[in-house]
């Protein structure tokens, strides 16, 4: 029998359905609360709003669990690669080898970026941030590539997904050589998705780029681990934007936008930043651990903390061992590695951090495995929204797709003034 939710109201009884999810979450459908009441919710930052139904991506914050399409993340990071996790998340299932061969290639021939669009990368200024650049360089591609009238959707949907996978890797390793001043290294027919990226970034005519294979497979980890997240900040942005039927790029400029912030992509630079002013102050933990539990200080243990997480992240699981490995791969020690362990350690016996239920998250390690890759630390965040693309491009497409679809408009409670008359200005004191 289906339950339901009763709310008494002045004396009248309304009834609400409860729905329930593949994995027994549960949600009061309020679809009908307004025109039935006339009442609404009030949910600031939303903890408690479902927005959708989707089937790409399942978490539990209590258990710690992540799945794509069902599958665990422990084994997409650990038996799959990049693409054919990008290809799992937008297409629902696994490629066969041919569909991932075909993938592959679409990759490969829209990885080029418009030569006029260099011209836009030389005129920013030097100092700007990777992700103001990359977010208006996606917003830019739809003038570079405006709809074709011969092309049906589908296919022209398939063609943005494409471009937007391959030319955002190619645009933001071309951003990193313009801002050294140096030339742009060209994506390569013969290498993958994660190897082109690497060699695009780090080859240079004096000092050819030798290609690391564990690298390159750190690479595929930290990318499958970003992969998607359901509605996280920057996701919900692009369903929003998306929702006024904007095009696709212009929606994925908005879901850039959102994870720069540091509270959610920054998170990554953040947590560098933090560790080597620790560093710099003698690697003393105490002062940080007293700022970030003190409530009149802004401070923050970056890389600690979740709004879903109430447990140890998963990604952050994965990531600690891939920064181990890639260290002892490269023979060398990372004095932060250090300093971020000894945190941890402290952080998770620590009272406030225990009842606050605050465990490190995806971004604690992940810093140091690109710092590992020798990614420099303006462009973490754009590493982040390069591997974010699959989920946000999958949850735009799940939301066009929903019959149901109407423009994201929320409601609010107003508390401001009264209605009053205007004053001339000559009137007012
Ligand atoms: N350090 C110290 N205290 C913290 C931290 C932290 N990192 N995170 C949360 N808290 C405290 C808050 O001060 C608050 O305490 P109070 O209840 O005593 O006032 C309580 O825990 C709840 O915090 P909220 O900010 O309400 O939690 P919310 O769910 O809104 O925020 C967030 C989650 C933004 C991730 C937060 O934990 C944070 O700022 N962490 C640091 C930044 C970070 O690592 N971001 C990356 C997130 S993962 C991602 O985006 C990929």
């Amino acid at each position: 029998m289906e339950q339901t939710v009763k709310i008494i109201l002045d004396g009248r009884t309304y009834e609400f359905p409860i729905i329930e999810g593949t994995e027994g979450e549960r949600a009061i459908d309020i679809r009908n609360l307004r025109k039935e009441t006339g009442l609404i919710t009030l949910d600031p930052s939303y903890p408690n709003t479902g927005s959708c139904k989707s089937s790409i991506t399942f978490m539990d914050g209590e258990r710690g669990i992540l799945r794509y399409r069902g599958i665990p993340i422990e084994q997409l990071a650990e038996q799959s690669s990049f693409t054919e996790t990008a290809y799992l998340l937008i297409n629902g299932e696994l490629p066969t080898r041919q569909e991932l061969n075909r993938f592959s290639v679409m990759l490969n021939d829209h990885s080029l970026v418009h030569e006029d669009m260099r011209h836009f990368f030389e005129n920013f200024p030097r100092r700007a941030h990777p992700m103001g650049i990359l977010s208006s360089m996606v917003n830019a591609l739809r003038a570079f590539y405006p709809e074709l009238q011969e092309r049906t959707e589908e296919e022209e949907i398939d063609i943005t997904f494409t471009r937007l996978l391959s030319k955002v890797r190619t645009m933001a390793a071309m951003s990193y050589k313009i801002s050294l001043g140096h030339r742009v290294v060209y994506p390569r027919y013969d290498l993958t998705y994660c190897a082109n990226f690497l060699n695009m970034m780090f080859d240079s005519p004096v000092r050819p780029y030798v290609i690391d294979p564990d690298l390159v497979q750190a690479l595929n980890v930290f990318w499958i681990l970003h992969a998607d997240h359901e509605q996280n900040c920057s996701t919900a942005a692009v369903r929003l934007v998306g929702s006024a039927r904007v095009n696709l790029y212009a929606a994925i400029s908005a879901g850039i936008c959102a994870l720069w912030g540091p509270l959610h992509g920054g998170a990554n630079q953040a947590v560098v930043e933090m560790l080597m002013e620790i560093q710099a102050a003698g690697g003393e933990l105490e002062p940080f651990l007293a700022r970030a539990k003190d409530r009149d200080d802004p401070f923050r243990l970056m890389g600690f903390g979740h709004r879903v997480y109430k447990t140890y992240d998963p990604r952050a699981k994965i990531m600690k061992r891939t920064a181990h490995r890639v260290l002892a791969k490269q023979k060398r020690r990372d004095p932060l590695l250090e300093i971020a362990l000894r945190l941890e350690e402290v952080a998770l016996t620590d009272p406030y951090f225990v009842e606050h239920n605050l465990y490190p998250n995806v971004d604690f390690y992940s810093g140091i495995v690109l710092r590992a890759m020798g990614i420099p630390l303006n462009m973490f965040p754009v590493m982040f929204a390069i591997g974010r693309l699959p989920g946000w491009i999958s949850q735009w497409k799940e939301s066009v797709d929903d019959p149901g679809w109407r423009v994201h408009r929320p409601r609010q409670i107003y508390v401001g003034q009264g209605k009053r008359d205007y004053v001339p200005l000559e009137q007012r004191g």
